[in-house]
């Protein structure tokens, strides 16, 4: 089947069509500004624009940077607070005529990595991390998703994790890769301790960085990169949007 899949994210708006079939992109990426302020109307504006970019008339399958509950944003995190309690997916169907399902940017990524990546075949419990301007996480057992886990705000110091040892939290607070993963390596340590995965993959802008902080985590479940890097967002969103376990 052909999907759009759309990639919502803080800086940038991602799209393209994709076959799920393969778990490939079919057309080139088309990629806008992420509006600022980033609220709701704006960001449907922009959706709308990557529609119509493809002429498209079909299914949508969107990741959105928030925690969501069956498509409804339950707070606006990194995006813009006027999100939460929309219902995400009704706003988009309702602004460009079209049927779409919006599921967890994590949880797209990890989609698209258990089914065409480096999850391939893997069972157990296995917990695909994105790091980027958030933490996020995308959690499966057995290769089935268990949505909208939000394994980036576990507590530390009386704030998110995301705030410590996000990537845009090296790039803000100008940290060397080596005291980088040392905050990485507390967070890997504390999801371990939590869930026992059987394995971490790593998703997000920092999985083709991985080389640079691994030698810092020292974690007893393998930890390795993601294979679709920049585009698991949209292959995900389109191949997890009609899973309908969201
Ligand atoms: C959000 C998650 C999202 C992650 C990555 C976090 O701030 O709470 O829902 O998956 O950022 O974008």
């Amino acid at each position: 089947m052909k999907i759009l899949g759309i990639d919502v994210g803080g800086s940038g708006i991602k799209g393209a069509i994709v076959d799920t079939d393969l778990g490939e992109l079919v057309t080139e990426k088309f990629r806008l500004k992420t509006p600022r302020p980033a609220k709701p109307e704006a960001v449907a504006k922009v959706v709308h624009q990557i529609v119509d970019h493809f002429n498209w008339k079909g299914k949508v399958g969107v990741g959105f940077p928030t925690p969501l509950a069956h498509g409804k944003c339950m707070s606006g995190g990194n995006l813009h607070k006027k999100w939460k309690g929309v219902q995400v997916d009704q706003l988009f169907s309702e602004t460009t005529g079209l049927e779409f399902t919006v599921i967890n940017d994590a949880d797209a990524a990890g989609e698209a990595e258990m089914h065409y990546g480096a999850g391939q075949g893997k069972m157990g419990l296995v917990a695909v991390i994105t790091l980027g301007t958030g933490i996020g996480s995308g959690l499966f057992y057995d290769g089935i998703l268990i949505p909208n886990t939000e394994l980036g705000h576990t507590v530390f110091k009386g704030e998110a994790f995301e705030k410590f040892a996000a990537d845009s939290i090296r790039k803000k607070e100008d940290l060397t890769y080596k005291q980088w993963g040392k905050r990485l390596n507390k967070y890997f340590k504390r999801i371990e301790l939590i869930l026992s995965p059987d394995l971490f993959i790593i998703g997000g802008g920092a999985s083709s960085k991985m080389d640079k902080f691994v030698d810092q985590i020292e974690i007893r479940a393998p930890i390795i990169p993601a294979e679709n890097k920049n585009e698991a967002g949209i292959i995900g969103a389109a191949v997890g949007a009609f899973d309908k376990v969201h």
